[in-house]
């Protein structure tokens, strides 16, 4: 037996189409504007790659771009204006930001119903309090991958390998509402091994190298691997060993063309939730 393998590309696609389709009824382009600072490289692949998925789709969007000197007060003032800008439904800063500006100063700053990252503290409450909010994008692309792969959720044991605020902490509460059993696992849980191997549902998002072992995945188990790390050869590769899970479990996602596309994708819809929130 080998695993089937959940195809986060096509799902990603299929969603950015389905929201193509609801924007060309709208009378109005919803808008999305990124925010950078500096020019990390990574992140300018990133954002590439954010801007051309939103214009395909018909989105309004652009990207800011600010020197890596900027200070922390006029990156909060350039936030002020987007917030009370009609034409802006969403804001994202992209992390990480340089050492003179503070994350959290900056995402506190974003107005919540315009915060398409979720990650302002409001929204995180309502997430928590299961009141509707805007949800982080990947924890939010998991649960499509999920339902996408038809996994069973109510009452089903699912395992989040990491405790970040980005992935960890909201893939507890989407699980968690998903009538999921779920336990958090981490760095100084004791025995990671035995924990994963109960998991049915098992969510690795640590950013540890092919950490997950094929012998750490129960026969069957559907696993959802968050992590883009590079192996010492520098390849591309997961917080899980794919050729060890192919034969343990029952469905798994690849690195790459997993979990990572539906990250825009997830992004994109925040943004239209948000467009169709604020202007009914
Ligand atoms: N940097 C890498 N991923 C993300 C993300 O999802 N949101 C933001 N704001 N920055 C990021």
């Amino acid at each position: 037996m080998t695993a089937r393998i959940i195809d986060g590309k096509a799902v990603a696609e299929a969603l950015r189409a389905g929201l193509a389709a609801r924007i060309a009824r709208l009378n109005f382009r919803p808008g999305l504007r990124v925010v950078r600072v500096g020019d990390d490289p990574a992140s300018g692949v990133y954002v590439r790659n954010k801007d051309r998925a939103a214009a395909a789709a018909g989105f309004d969007s652009a990207t800011i771009q600010l020197p890596a000197e900027t200070r922390e007060s006029d990156l909060l003032m350039l936030i002020a204006d987007l917030n009370i800008d009609p034409a802006v439904d969403g804001i994202l800063v992209q992390l990480p930001l340089p050492p003179q500006i503070r994350p959290d100063m900056v995402i506190a700053a974003i107005d919540p119903e315009k915060d398409v990252d979720g990650f302002h503290p409001v929204n995180a409450g309502r997430l928590a309090t299961q009141q509707p909010g805007l949800v982080p994008c990947t924890p939010k692309g998991v649960m499509h991958l999920l339902r996408a792969a038809g996994t069973a959720l109510a009452g089903a044991r699912a395992v989040v390998l990491g405790r970040s605020q980005i992935v960890g902490r909201p893939m507890l509460q989407l699980l968690l509402a998903a009538d999921c059993t779920v336990t958090v696992v981490h760095s100084r849980t004791r025995d990671l091994p035995a924990e994963c191997r109960r998991a049915e549902i098992l969510v690795a998002a640590v950013g540890r190298a092919e950490l997950v072992r094929g012998d750490w995945i129960a026969a069957g188990a559907t696993i959802i691997d968050v992590g883009i790390n590079r192996d010492a050869a520098g390849k591309l590769v997961g917080d899980v060993a794919f050729a060890e899970a192919l034969p343990h479990a029952g469905a798994i996602t690849p690195v790459p063309g997993g979990v990572g596309p539906m990250t825009i994708a997830c992004l994109l819809e925040n943004t239209l939730e948000a467009a169709l929130a604020r202007r009914g």
